[in-house]
C-alpha cells in the first residue's frame, strides 16, 4: 500500500526517519549512552582486518563503512564488489573479519562470496534487511535494519538503514579497540539518536529538489562528485539516477577530475557536488571551480555554511542540516535520492519498476 504516495519509492523515501530509529534502537542505549551490538557479548577486539563484500547500493554503503572502520577503529579494510571477489584469489588471515552487506540477503555472488570466506576461516557478519534470508542463517554475527520489506526497485531506506548499523559497527569496534573514551562513545550515541531528526530536516527540502529537478531532467549526462565518505555517496547518487531515469551518470572522486572526466565538462553536463563543510570542503570546492571555469553547471549540496562560502555560481544549491561525520551520509542520501526520484517522475518513467532490473538478483 502506497498510502498517500505516488510510489513506493517515494514512500520508502519518507519512511526513512522512522525505519532508522527503529534500526538504531537495537545497536543503542540512549541512556547508559552505550553502543552495543545485538549479540553483546560478541567480542570484536582480536579482529584484525574487516573484508567487506557487497553488490550496487549495498556496496556504497560498504564503502562509506571503510572510511569509518579506518578513521574510527584504525582497522584497515578489504572491500570488493561481491562478483569481483569471489572470482579473484583474494588473500584472507585467520582472524579476519569478512562482512556482507544485503538488502534482500539473498543475492547470488553475495552469498557465494560469503561461503568462500567461511571456508577461509574468516568470522562472518551480515548486515541483511530480511531476518529470515540465507545470508542471515549463514552469519556468525548477524546485524539486522530494521527497515521493512521494501518494495521500490531501486533501494532507499534499506541504504540508510545499512549505514545506521555500519556507524554503530564502527563505533563498537573502535570500543573494542581501546579507541574510544566513555565520554567519545556517549557523544556517537547523541549524534547517532539525531540521525532521524535530521533525516527529517533534508526531507524538509522535497520541494526545493522538486523545482530543480528540470536541470537534470534535460540533460544527457551528469556528473556526481565527492570526496571521503562523499564518494560513495556521488557513486550511489549516480547509481539511483541512471537506474530510474535512464540519464547516464557517474560518480567521481572529486580529485580525479582532471585525471580525465574534466574533458566531458561543458554547459551540457550538470555536475552534482556533495560537499558538506569540513576538513575536505576546500579541495572539493576546488575541483567545483573547475567545473565552473569550463561552463559546467552545478548543483551543490552542502550545509548552510558551504552554501554560504560556495554557492555563488552555482545553478542550485540544496542546504542540509550540519551534523558530525559519522551520520552525514545518512542525512546526504535523501536528496540524493529526491533528485533521482525527480527526475524519474519528470521523465515520466516507470520509478517503481525500471526496465531491465529486478529487486532481487539471485542468479550470478
Ligand atoms: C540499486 C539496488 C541494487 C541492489 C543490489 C544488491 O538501487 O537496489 O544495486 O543494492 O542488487 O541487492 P541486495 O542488497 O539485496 O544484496
Amino acid at each position: 500500500d502506497k498510502g498517500n504516495h505516488r510510489h513506493f519509492m517515494q514512500k520508502e523515501i519518507y519512511e526513512q526517519p522512522i525505519v532508522v530509529a527503529q534500526t538504531l534502537r537495537s545497536y543503542l542505549q540512549r541512556f547508559e549512552g552505550k553502543i552495543v551490538l545485538p549479540i553483546p557479548d560478541f567480542d570484536l577486539s582480536g579482529i584484525k582486518r574487516v573484508t567487506i563484500v557487497a553488490c550496487g547500493t549495498s556496496f556504497y554503503a560498504g564503502m562509506v563503512a571503510k572510511y569509518w572502520f579506518e578513521q574510527f577503529a584504525r582497522v584497515p579494510v578489504d572491500l570488493d564488489v561481491a562478483s569481483e571477489f569471489r572470482y579473484r584469489a583474494p588473500v584472507m588471515e585467520e582472524g579476519g573479519l569478512a562482512l556482507f552487506i544485503s538488502q534482500s540477503g539473498e543475492t547470488a555472488d553475495t552469498l557465494a562470496a560469503l561461503r568462500h570466506a567461511r571456508s577461509e576461516k574468516q568470522t562472518i557478519a551480515v548486515v541483511v534487511n530480511v531476518p529470515t534470508s540465507t545470508m542471515a542463517r549463514e552469519a556468525d554475527l548477524l546485524l539486522p535494519t530494521h527497515a521493512g520489506p521494501e518494495i521500490g526497485v531501486a533501494s532507499t531506506k534499506a541504504f540508510s538503514c545499512q549505514l545506521s548499523v555500519l556507524a554503530a559497527l564502527a563505533a563498537n569496534l573502535a570500543k573494542a579497540k581501546g579507541w574510544l573514551s566513555e565520554s567519545e562513545e556517549r557523544n556517537i550515541v547523541r549524534q547517532l539518536a539525531e540521525a532521524p531528526a535530521a533525516i527529517n530536516g533534508a526531507l524538509a527540502y522535497d520541494e526545493s529538489i522538486e523545482a530543480i529537478a528540470g536541470v537534470i531532467a534535460g540533460a544527457r549526462d551528469v556528473l556526481y562528485l565527492g570526496r571521503g565518505t562523499d564518494y560513495p555517496l556521488a557513486l550511489e547518487g549516480a547509481l539511483k539516477l541512471k537506474e530510474i531515469s535512464y540519464i547516464h551518470a557517474e560518480g567521481y572522486a572529486a580529485g580525479e577530475m582532471k585525471h580525465g572526466p574534466i574533458a566531458l565538462i561543458d554547459e551540457n553536463v550538470p555536475v552534482v557536488v556533495i560537499a558538506p563543510s569540513g576538513p575536505l570542503f576546500d579541495k572539493t570546492v576546488s575541483n567545483m571551480q573547475e567545473v565552473q571555469a569550463r561552463g559546467g553547471k552545478v548543483l551543490l549540496i552542502s550545509d548552510y555554511d558551504g552554501v554560504e562560502a560556495a554557492g555563488e555560481g552555482c545553478v542550485a544549491t540544496i542546504t542540509m542540516p550540519k551534523v558530525h561525520p559519522l551520520i552525514a551520509p545518512i542525512v546526504y542520501a535523501v536528496p540524493v535520492q529526491l533528485l533521482a526520484y525527480h527526475v524519474a517522475v519528470a521523465k515520466g518513467t516507470d520509478v517503481d519498476q525500471p526496465r531491465n532490473l529486478a529487486k532481487s538478483v539471485t542468479v550470478e
